[in-house]
C-alpha cells in the first residue's frame, strides 16, 4: 500500500499511541488508511461509524449498536449508565477504537461513549484509557439535530453539535493531523482548488478560466453543464430524500418493461432503517443500479451499472457495469455483526470476535438514480448530477455534494450555484485554525 507522506505521518502518530483525529478535505484518503490500521491492531481494533451506510463503507458497526444505545438525546453530564457486562468485557479488551465520518457524531453521543468507556474500564483516564482514532471532515455535513427539542437543548446549553466542542475531546488531547494531498480529484487540479475554496466558504479567491479571472462559484457555473434532467445513467445527489425518491420513481416510470419484485429474507436482529437495499426491491430492465458488493476484478461496492436482464426463475439479474463488463447477480447474504469477547483456544487469551446477530438476504443491488447528499458522504463517483432544488439548507452540503465526483467532466448541475448555497460554519473554521494543519514531514 502506497500511503502519501501525510497518511504515513498520521499512521505513525497512531502507532505511537496518540489519540488521533485524521482530518482534511474529502478524497484525501482518510478512510483509506483504515486497512493499515486493521493490520496493525488486528482484532483489538473496533471499527465504528455514526450511520449504517458509513459503517457499511468501512465494514464496521454503528456506534449505537456497538454501545447498545437507543437513538435519542443524551445528557451532556452523564451521571450513571448501566453498562451490560458483556459490553464492559469487550471494552476492556479493545486496544483502539476507530470512528469514521466523525463529523456526523453528535456531541451528546460522544460525551456518552467517553463516559461509558471510563465506567466499563474503571479508569479515570479519557475514554477509559483506550486509544481513540477518529477520521472525518468537519467542513462536510454537521451532525443532525432534527427535532426542535434537540435544537432547544443544545441552544440552552450553548453547545455546538460537533464532538470537538466537548470536554471529552479536550481531555483526550486529540492530535489533529490534516491530510491535504487529494487523491479523488487528482486528474482535475483546478477543481481541487475550487473545491477547497468552497469547503472553506471562500469565494473571493479568483482562478483563471479561458484567460478570464473568475471566483470559484462563477467558474463552476461556467465550466460545468447545467441541465434540468440528469444525463442518462448518472446518479443525482439531492438535498432532500423526498426529491431523491421523486427522481427514483420518475425514472422507473420511464421504462416500459414490467417491474419484477424481489423479496428479501430477513432473520434475527436487523436495523430496518439502515438496510443496504430495499426489503421489497422492484427492478426493471434498463434501470440504473448501484452494486453493493465487491467481486474481485469485476466490480466494487459502489460500482454503477444498468439492468439488462431479469431472470425470475433463477432470481438473478444481469447488469451491464459502466466498466464495460457484464455480471450476473444473485441474492447476497449480509450479516449484522456485533462484537463478542471469547477465549482464544490456542493461547487461552481473551480476544474480541465478531458475532452474527442477524442476516439480510437480497440482491446486492440498489436502484440508484438518486440519493441524498447526506448518504453520499464518504463515497466517490465518476459521474454525478447535483440537484440543488430549492437550495442547500445546511453548512457543508454544497461542498459534500460537489466533492464526490473525480472531475468536472463527470459533474452536471440542476441549476446554477448561488452564493447562498455556500454556507460556512465559522466555529469549524475556528477549530481548524486552532487545531488543524499538522502536516509534518516524515
Ligand atoms: N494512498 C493512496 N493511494 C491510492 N489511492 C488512494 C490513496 N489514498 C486514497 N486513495 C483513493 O482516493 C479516493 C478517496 O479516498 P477516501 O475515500 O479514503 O477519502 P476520504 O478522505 O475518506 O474522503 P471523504 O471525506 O469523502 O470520506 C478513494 O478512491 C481511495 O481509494
Ligand atoms: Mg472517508
Amino acid at each position: 500500500m502506497n500511503l502519501s507522506k501525510e497518511q504515513a505521518y498520521a499512521l505513525q502518530c497512531i502507532i505511537r499511541g496518540e489519540n488521533t483525529c485524521v482530518a482534511g478535505p474529502g478524497g484525501t484518503g482518510k478512510s483509506y488508511i483504515l486497512s493499515e490500521l486493521r493490520s496493525v491492531f488486528g482484532d483489538g481494533l473496533v471499527v465504528l461509524a455514526p450511520t449504517g451506510l458509513a459503517a457499511l463503507n468501512v465494514r464496521g458497526a454503528t456506534i449505537h449498536s456497538f454501545f447498545k444505545l437507543k437513538p435519542g438525546l443524551y445528557n451532556f453530564e452523564p451521571k450513571s449508565h448501566v453498562v451490560p457486562p458483556h459490553l464492559a468485557k469487550l471494552l476492556n479488551k479493545a486496544k483502539a477504537i476507530y470512528i469514521d465520518e466523525v463529523s456526523l457524531v453528535r456531541a451528546d453521543l460522544f460525551i456518552t461513549l467517553e463516559f461509558i468507556l471510563r465506567k466499563a474500564r474503571m479508569s479515570d483516564q479519557p475514554f477509559g484509557g483506550v486509544q481513540m482514532i477518529v477520521a472525518g471532515d468537519f467542513l462536510q455535513l454537521p451532525p443532525i439535530l432534527s427535532k426542535k427539542s434537540e435544537r432547544d437543548y443544545f441552544k440552552y446549553h450553548g453547545q455546538l453539535p460537533y464532538c470537538f466542542d466537548t470536554g471529552a475531546w479536550l481531555k483526550a488531547r486529540f492530535k489533529v493531523v490534516e491530510l491535504t494531498k487529494n487523491f479523488r480529484q487528482q486528474q482535475d487540479p483546478e477543481f481541487i482548488k475550487i473545491l477547497n475554496s468552497i469547503r472553506c466558504g471562500d469565494f473571493t479567491s479568483r482562478y483563471l478560466l479561458d484567460d478570464k479571472e473568475l471566483d470559484c462559484i462563477e467558474i463552476l457555473n461556467e465550466s460545468v453543464e447545467i441541465r434540468d434532467q440528469p444525463p442518462e445513467d448518472t446518479i443525482s445527489l439531492c438535498t432532500t430524500s423526498r426529491r431523491a425518491s421523486e427522481i427514483n420513481l420518475n425514472q422507473m416510470d420511464r421504462y416500459e418493461s414490467t417491474a419484477a419484485r424481489f423479496e428479501a429474507k430477513c432473520h434475527g436482529k436487523l436495523d430496518y432503517n439502515n438496510l443496504p437495499t430495499e426489503r421489497h426491491l422492484f427492478l426493471k430492465e434498463g434501470v440504473r443500479v448501484m452494486v453493493l458488493k465487491n467481486i474481485p476484478s469485476v466490480c466494487v461496492n459502489g460500482s454503477m451499472g444498468t439492468v439488462v436482464e431479469i431472470n425470475l426463475e433463477k432470481s438473478s439479474v444481469t447488469v451491464a457495469l459502466d466498466s464495460g463488463v457484464q455480471a450476473v447477480f444473485i441474492q447476497h447474504l449480509w450479516e449484522e455483526l456485533d462484537y463478542i469477547l471469547e477465549e482464544d483456544e490456542g493461547t487461552g487469551e481473551m480476544k474480541i470476535f465478531t458475532e452474527v446477530v442477524g442476516s439480510f438476504y437480497q440482491l446486492p443491488l440498489r436502484v440508484c438514480f438518486a440519493q441524498t447528499i447526506h448518504k453520499s458522504q464518504g463515497q466517490t463517483f465518476d459521474e454525478c448530477h447535483v440537484d440543488l432544488g430549492a437550495g442547500t439548507f445546511t453548512t457543508g452540503q454544497l461542498y459534500t455534494a460537489l466533492s464526490r465526483v473525480r472531475s468536472r467532466n463527470g459533474l452536471t448541475l440542476s441549476r446554477r450555484i448561488r452564493y447562498n448555497d455556500l454556507k460556512k460554519d465559522l466555529h469549524v473554521l475556528q477549530f481548524y485554525d486552532e487545531n488543524g494543519a499538522v502536516q509534518e514531514e516524515v
